[in-house]
């Protein structure tokens, strides 16, 4: 059986205080035991979440890391270090990390594997852009960034890994992929899985939905056969909006 997971990305939102206020918050609500429950707070945060979260079942995970172990990088963030505060999961290649600071699938490549190294869980993001959606090429395009980045790996190196299709024309623009077309892509993303590797991979991996993902459409992309849950922006920022995600399945 695959994980069902809902993960909320903070991104540049909340402060130490704000964040211990959420997760409290978030302590407060009925969450479907079945589902595996992230929140992914800023790095200055990850510390303070990680100590509210505990005993929680509540899971906290860092937005991204850089591929280096240790070294001159002057304001990155290193695996160790985020081992060394409790937290095992990192996202990486946001579609913001992509476009805004030049994340390319090469690079990403490295991150992965350097994550995955030093024991950390990954939860890998892609998804085309709208012109490629428009051109029809969104299916090029993903395979391209996946086989780039994750199909180097060796199949029980997957075992650390959940996916996240976040195409980035659904991302904080208020309109979402229909359930059709997430279903479409996202088993599109799992016969690729099946190619490459085999259908044990391909039938255990978590595959995520992003982008603009509410409670109102939440039940409904998640009810898909192929949706394992989602990575959620603005709704996971107020505690009543993402337990009813979480709940949505
Ligand atoms: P929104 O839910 O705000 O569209 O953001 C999605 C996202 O980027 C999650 O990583």
């Amino acid at each position: 059986m695959r994980k069902q997971i809902v993960s909320g990305n903070w991104k540049m939102n909340k402060t130490e205080s704000e964040t211990t206020q959420l997760i409290e918050e978030l302590k407060q609500q009925d969450l479907k035991s079945s589902v595996k429950v992230f929140v992914a707070p800023t790095f200055v945060n990850l510390s303070a979440a990680v100590k509210a979260t505990k005993d929680s079942g509540i899971h906290v995970a860092a937005q991204n890391m850089h591929q280096s172990a240790s070294g001159a990088f002057t304001g990155e963030i290193s695996s160790s270090m985020l081992l060394d505060i409790g937290v095992r999961h990192v996202i990486l290649g946001h579609s913001e990390r992509r476009a805004y600071f030049g994340e390319t699938d090469e690079l990403l490549k490295e991150k992965v594997q350097a994550a995955l190294q030093a024991g950390l869980h990954v939860i890998f993001c892609f998804g085309e852009e709208l012109e490629e959606r428009k051109s029809e090429t969104h299916f090029d395009v993903v395979k391209k960034q996946l086989s780039t980045a994750l199909f180097d790996l060796d199949a029980t190196q997957w075992q650390q890994i959940v996916l996240a299709y976040e195409p980035v024309w659904a991302i904080g623009t208020g309109e979402t992929a229909s359930p059709e077309q997430a279903q479409e892509m996202h088993a599109f993303i799992r016969s690729l899985i099946r190619e490459n590797y085999d259908s044990t991979c391909a039938d255990a991996v978590s595959i995520l939905y992003g982008g603009s993902v509410k409670p109102a459409n939440a039940t409904e992309i998640f009810s898909q056969a192929d949706v394992d849950g989602g990575l959620i922006g603005g709704a996971s920022l107020q505690a009543e909006d993402f337990a009813a995600i979480v709940n949505g399945f």
